[in-house]
């Protein structure tokens, strides 16, 4: 059956506002779901929501949204064109990072959104998205390589946070998205053709090595 997966992630959003499943929104202007297209073929996650998401109720409209944008233009694509969302869904307060359970109690909104929108490519943006897919692998190992896990391409890259903080992980974060243009800009036939880091296991289960 072909279900609307704007109606469908609009659904999700509003549940998103309403959470309580963690004390996380307590304190909070706004939830951030996440947006963008709901048809995309690549879907940017993060880890989640600081002030000025937190005021708009907007991915990635700070600073490191402004880098994540000219990154996004610079391999030919738009932002209207992909989705952005993040671990978790409420700004954590002064901006610490998301405790265990806090993620845990989120993930079932990450997961229902993927199964919708079911991207072809996943760039997952520092450490703590990628544990989504890949708990056990550090990021300064695998950054900007593609893995096949099952039917579809992750992309762990570094947080556009910690490159405005280091220019060395700018330079990275730079080089890994024009390693991986055409795999965002083409992903239905970069993803055939690539040639892909393979993982047919469990991510929850595997270790990368
Ligand atoms: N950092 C994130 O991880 N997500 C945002 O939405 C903004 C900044």
């Amino acid at each position: 059956m072909l279900m609307n997966k704007a109606l469908l992630l609009s659904e999700i959003a509003k549940k998103i506002e309403d959470c309580r499943r963690c004390d996380l929104w307590n304190g909070t202007t706004h939830a951030v779901p996440g947006e963008g297209l709901p048809e995309a073929k690549v879907v940017f996650i993060g880890e989640g929501p600081g002030f000025h998401e937190d005021r708009l109720g907007r991915p990635f409209v700070g600073q490191a949204g402004k880098l994540l944008d000219k990154l996004i233009v610079s391999v030919g694509l738009s932002r209207d064109e992909v989705f952005i969302c993040n671990v978790v869904k409420h700004r954590a307060p002064e901006n610490r990072d998301p405790l265990p359970t806090e993620i845990a109690a989120c993930k079932v909104w990450l997961d229902q959104q993927l199964e919708i929108i079911n991207p072809k490519v996943t760039v997952t943006l520092g450490r703590y998205s990628l544990a989504r897919f890949l708990p056990r692998v550090k990021i300064s190992t695998v950054h900007g390589q593609a893995i096949k896990i099952k039917s579809q391409v992750v992309i762990p890259m570094y947080h556009p946070a910690a490159a405005l903080r280091n220019g060395a992980v700018l330079r990275s974060l730079e080089a890994d998205f024009q390693k991986n243009s055409q795999l965002l800009k083409n992903p239905d036939n970069a993803v055939s053709t690539a040639k892909l880091n393979e993982s047919e296991e469990d991510p929850n289960q595997m270790s990368f090595f």
